[in-house]
């Protein structure tokens, strides 16, 4: 009688998640998968077509889960095929790669993709979101640092790993996390837990932290205008001090940004009157 209730319990707690990957060609979407559930690498580069499905079970916390996986094509070429795959998911990997800035730009267009075909009513708040920052590997051509990507990830309430699926770093850490999430999503009756809260950064931070990050020069970064007054310069530092200072603001590459707004100031002033 004993030896039986594991095995009920296990029945009650097993469930059925349907997964997607999204991001560029070649960003190492089906690398990454197939890393986690075959063990292995294969450096040549297979292109999927259309899409490639796969189902495995995989055990979580107390939970058996068997995760159907559609591993999308990135080319735009299969958009057709793609749009299809969208509806009634319950995870996204999103996969860039951190040495081809264009597939970290992309993301957004990935996610316009998705809401685009999901319609008016598909609700992609409540869709666990990870962001592979892939190939960390290839160090000698990154061009996407962690800071930047992690920003891009938290400031939406995304999950956010550094992975390789070369040498395998970060790839169990983040499917256990994304499927972690996943579960408690749905005990949470489909709503995803509010991640909003327990960022600790706002977003007027995170695009600060981007607007500092693109400024072209320090009266930019700054924010005021060229042959702006000492007075305007000190003023306009102060505040983005205040929202930038590392004792108050945790958000990935405020210590970086504050520091530039240091530097920026510093040698305006030097020049001011
Ligand atoms: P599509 O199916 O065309 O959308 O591409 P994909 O995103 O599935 O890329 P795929 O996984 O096929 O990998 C593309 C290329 O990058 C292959 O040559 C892989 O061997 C290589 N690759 C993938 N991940 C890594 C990684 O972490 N490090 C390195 N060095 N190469 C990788
Ligand atoms: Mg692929």
């Amino acid at each position: 009688m004993e030896a039986n209730l594991p095995k009920r319990k296990e029945t009650r707690k097993s469930m059925r998640i349907k997964v997607i990957s999204m991001g560029n060609a070649e960003a190492g979407k089906s690398c990454i998968i197939k890393r986690y559930c075959e063990k292995r690498f294969v450096p040549k580069y297979l292109a999927t077509i259309g899409i490639d499905y796969g189902v495995t079970k995989v055990q979580v916390r107390d939970r058996e889960i068997k995760v159907n996986i559609f591993d999308m094509a990135g080319h735009p070429f299969f958009y057709e095929v793609r749009n299809e795959f969208y509806k009634d998911t319950q995870g996204v990997i999103l996969v860039y790669d951190v040495g081809q800035k264009e597939s970290f730009e992309a993301l957004d267009t990935w996610l316009a993709e998705m809401k685009q075909e999901l319609g008016p009513h598909g609700n992609i708040e409540n869709i666990v979101f990870v962001v592979c920052a892939n190939k960390i590997d290839c160090t000698k051509h990154r061009c996407v640092d962690e800071s930047e990507g992690r920003l891009w990830a938290e400031s939406r309430g995304f999950l956010y790993f550094e992975t390789s699926a070369q040498t395998g770093e970060g790839i169990n850490e983040m499917f256990q996390t994304f499927y972690s999430a996943i579960i408690d999503l749905c005990d949470n009756g489909g709503k995803r837990p509010a991640m909003g809260m327990s960022i600790g950064f706002t977003k007027e931070q995170a695009d600060t932290i981007r607007r500092i990050r693109g400024s072209k020069d320090s009266w930019d970064m700054l924010g005021v205008k060229p042959g702006a007054t000492r007075d305007e310069v000190n003023k306009a530092y102060r505040k983005l001090a205040v929202l930038l200072h590392p004792d108050k603001c945790v958000a990935p590459g405020s210590e970086d940004a504050f520091k530039a707004v240091v530097n920026a100031r510093t040698a305006l002033l030097k020049n001011i009157k």
